[in-house]
This record gives structure tokens, C-alpha cells and sequence, in this order.
């Protein structure tokens, strides 16, 4: 049995756009996802999220799956545009209800709510107005931070500022994978700043309104790994780690923008020129705010090949893929997961660690007797525990760790085509069936920790 700290927080995570559907009810603004969706061809299945998994009308049912596997918590996030419809100023206070309602049944049921903020369902009155690369919704963002810390600061004690500023800021600026689908670097590395800075001003706005909160962000961090010992593989996992996780962990731990990013994003004729004239006097100290928490979001790693040099040139591949992918493509890989904990604990300090997110897409559904056998997720849970237990015993701070996802849902460009889901949903019935994956993750809570002889 490989046993996990007494305090361990086991979780779940969801966010608001993928599963609440009711997106025209009770006064909810528009989101820049319902936009996006509506737009042709941006979504793979044409789908959107104005159903979903019902979570908003079934929450019931949902917090009654999580008592059924013990959990400890449930991070979950707050949709914007439900709270002020207008990005800011007049507040909703149907919007607010639903989320007060949630917080008091989850404390019913011995659960801790984990709140995340923004989880990518800007209003669209924002994005009208500039949207994450204008500081105009850096204020928003902590005007709506006051608002919701007020609200639910009496009982909700644990809070996220944003999830993943790197999906939004590249994805939804740079190559408009995302909403609102953008195409333009210097758009996107503004809207990372304007994140980063709403994030250090909204630390402290939350602090001041709820006692004994514990306030951090969540990146989403892939480690890197040169493909061979080769300069130019080496050079290619710089520019790539620089992009993806230092361009956000240095500013984040008082160490400001890494400027070789900088100069790739130059050289790669991305962005015009070094200036980073989003920058104003202060802000990289309030940026680097103390946190109270480092969330991770773990999916995978990234081999880096360089492609400056011809493959025929470039020294023989010494580290592999594993061939095992999820259906998002991405590889099975959970020493990553191990190593980039060490290497966090090591070189950041961030305090205590919750793995916010960690889950895989596999596509099982039901069986002939009733149950979803997804023995693929079983796999990928129990190797990625092994290696948050690893972790700890290389002397991690981790406090918990939360699987995406409690349930199938909305997989933002995918639509519904990929499930990550704990819990299988029948989008035709809106029946939930808890795969065995599901069963495995209540046995862990249950015992607080992992029984590797039966994995054997
Ligand atoms: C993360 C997102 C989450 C989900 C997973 C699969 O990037 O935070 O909403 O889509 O990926």
C-alpha cells in the first residue's frame, strides 16, 4: 500500500462551461464560448455548451457521486458571466445564488468546495471591449474577485485565481485554437501579462475579504525533453519549456519574463520587437504576490526535436514516446509527473502543491452488464498516483490532488467527442454510470492510499 499524507485532499475538478449547460437562464451574460461555438467550424463535433452534463439543474446528483466516492473536496469554477452579465458593475444575484446553494450542500456533505474564478468563460461584453490583452479586464477581473470572495468567503476558505494562462492567452490570442480565436502573438503575450497582474491584484483583494483564505493560480505544465543529447534538441526544449512553463512560473515567483522567450517569439517574426510595453511600472512585483498554493494541471510531456537542423544531421533519437496515447494523442507518460513535482519543489519553493487537474480521454462506454470497464483510465490513475506518492517521498509538498473529471463533458474544441469523465454520461438520457475507474478513485479515498499489490 503506498500511503498518502493524513490531510490529503482528494478531489475532483470541473469547470462551469462544460458542464452547467442552462446558458440563456436566469440572467447569465454571453461568454466568449458560447460565441466561439456558435461560430462555424470552430468546434470539432459542431456541438456547444448549452446543454453539457445539465450539472447546472442535476447538481444534486453530481455532489451525491462525490459523497458516494468520499471525496474530500470539489474544485469547481464560477461562470463569469452568470455573476455580472455585464462583465461589470450590476451583479446577478440569481447567479450568485446557484453557487451559494452549491457551497452549502457540498458542506452538507463533508465536501470542501475549491473555487476557480476564471476557468475561460469570459463575458463577451469584455472580449467586445479588448478583452485579456486590454488592462480594462485585468480590473474587471478583480472587480468580479471582490464580488464572489464577499459572497462565499464566509465558507469557501480555498480559491484559485485562473486556470491555465497559457491555454488562454495562446490558445485563445495566438493561434485561436480557443475563444475568442485570435491570431496574433503580441495579443497574446499581453494577454498573459493582464492575467498574471489580474492574478496578483486579486490575491490580495481576496485576502483582505475572507479569513484564513488560502489563494493560488493553476498552471497547466508540461515538461520538456531533448530527444537526443544533441545542441540543437537541447535548444529546442529551452524554447519550448521557456514558452510553456517559465514564461509563467519566473514572473509568478519574482523573477520577471524570461527573456530568451522573448527573443524566440523575435526571431520567429511572432511579434514585431522586444518591447514589452504591456508592462507598467509595479507590476511584476504584484505579479509575484505570495501564494498560499501552486496548482498543477498534468497531462503529459513534450520530446523536443529540433527542426533548425535536418533529421539526417541531428545526433539518433535516445528518448522515445511511449507509444500508449490517450485519445487526445497525448502520451501515457506518468514520470513526468514525478519529475516536474521535484523539479517545482526544487527550484520554485511554491509551498504546498495540488495537483488541480491529471486525467486522461478514452472513449469507453457502456457494457452489455450496465458498467464501464475503462481499464485504460484505471492504468492512467493508478501510475500518475504512484507517481504523486513518488513525489512526496522525494520530499514534495503535495496537499492533494484533484482527477479532471468528475464527468464527460464539453472538451472545449473537441465538443463532446473526447470523455475524461470519472462518471460516463449518456448526453442522450443525461444518465450518470460511475466507470470502474471511478470505483478505483472511491477505494483510494477510502483508504487513503493505493493497494500496488492488486495492481500486480
Ligand atoms: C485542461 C483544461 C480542462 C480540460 C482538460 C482536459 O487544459 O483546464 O478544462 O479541458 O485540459
Amino acid at each position: 500500500m503506498r500511503q498518502f499524507p493524513p490531510d490529503f485532499l482528494w478531489g475532483v475538478a470541473t469547470s462551469a462551461y462544460q458542464i452547467e449547460g442552462a446558458t440563456t437562464v436566469d440572467g447569465r451574460g454571453e461568454s466568449i464560448w458560447d460565441r466561439f461555438a456558435a461560430t462555424p467550424g470552430k468546434i470539432n463535433d459542431k456541438s456547444d455548451g448549452s446543454v453539457a452534463c445539465e450539472h447546472y439543474r442535476r447538481w444534486p446528483e453530481d455532489i451525491e457521486l462525490m459523497r458516494w466516492m468520499g471525496l474530500k473536496s470539489y474544485r469547481f469554477s464560477i461562470a463569469w458571466p452568470r455573476i455580472l452579465p455585464t462583465g461589470r458593475g450590476q451583479v446577478n444575484t440569481a447567479g450568485v445564488d446557484f453557487y451559494s446553494k452549491l457551497v452549502d450542500s457540498l458542506l452538507g456533505a463533508g465536501i470542501e468546495p475549491f473555487v476557480t474564478l476564471y476557468h475561460w468563460d469570459l463575458p463577451q461584453v469584455l472580449e467586445d471591449q479588448g478583452g485579456w490583452p486590454a488592462r480594462a479586464t485585468g480590473d474587471a477581473f478583480v472587480e468580479y474577485a471582490d464580488v464572489m470572495s464577499r459572497a462565499l468567503g464566509d465558507r469557501v476558505k480555498r480559491w484559485i485565481t485562473h486556470n491555465e494562462p497559457w491555454c488562454i492567452s495562446v490558445l485563445g490570442y495566438g493561434n485561436g485554437e480557443h475563444a475568442p480565436g485570435h491570431k496574433d502573438w503580441s495579443k497574446a503575450l499581453a494577454a498573459s501579462h493582464q492575467l498574471l497582474l489580474s492574478h496578483g491584484k486579486s490575491v490580495q483583494v481576496i485576502r483582505s475579504n475572507v479569513k484564513n483564505a488560502e489563494v493560488g493560480i493553476t498552471l497547466n505544465l508540461t515538461p520538456g525533453e531533448p530527444a537526443s543529447p544533441s545542441p540543437e534538441d537541447a535548444d529546442a526544449c529551452r524554447d519550448f519549456d521557456g514558452g510553456f512553463n517559465r514564461w509563467f512560473l519566473e514572473p509568478l515567483y519574482g523573477r520577471g519574463y524570461p527573456m530568451d522567450v522573448v527573443e524566440d517569439h523575435v526571431k520567429a517574426g511572432r511579434i514585431p520587437n522586444a518591447k514589452l510595453d504591456f508592462i507598467q511600472e509595479g507590476d511584476l512585483k504584484t505579479i509575484a504576490e505570495p501564494t498560499d498554493f501552486l496548482g498543477v494541471n498534468y497531462y503529459s510531456r513534450a520530446v523536443l526535436r529540433s527542426n533548425r537542423i535536418p533529421e539526417e544531421k541531428n545526433a539518433p533519437r535516445t528518448v522515445f514516446v511511449n507509444p500508449a496515447k490517450t485519445d487526445m494523442d497525448w502520451e501515457v507518460y506518468p514520470k513526468g509527473l514525478t519529475k516536474l513535482l521535484v523539479h517545482l519543489e526544487k527550484e520554485y519553493k511554491p509551498g504546498p502543491i495540488y495537483i488541480t487537474e491529471n486525467g486522461c480521454a478514452y472513449s469507453t462506454g457502456l457494457s452489455a452488464d450496465g458498467r464501464v470497464h475503462d481499464t485504460q483510465r484505471v492504468d492512467y490513475l493508478r501510475t500518475h498516483l504512484e507517481a504523486c506518492a513518488d513525489a512526496i517521498g522525494q520530499g514534495v509538498n503535495l496537499a492533494g490532488y484533484f482527477a479532471w473529471s468528475l464527468l464527460d463533458n464539453f472538451e472545449w474544441a473537441y465538443g463532446y467527442e473526447k470523455r475524461f469523465g470519472l462518471v460516463y454520461v449518456d448526453y442522450a438520457t443525461q444518465q450518470r454510470t460511475p466507470k470502474d475507474s471511478a470505483h478505483l478513485y472511491r477505494d483510494v479515498v477510502a483508504q487513503n492510499g493505493l493497494d500496488v499489490e492488486q495492481a500486480a
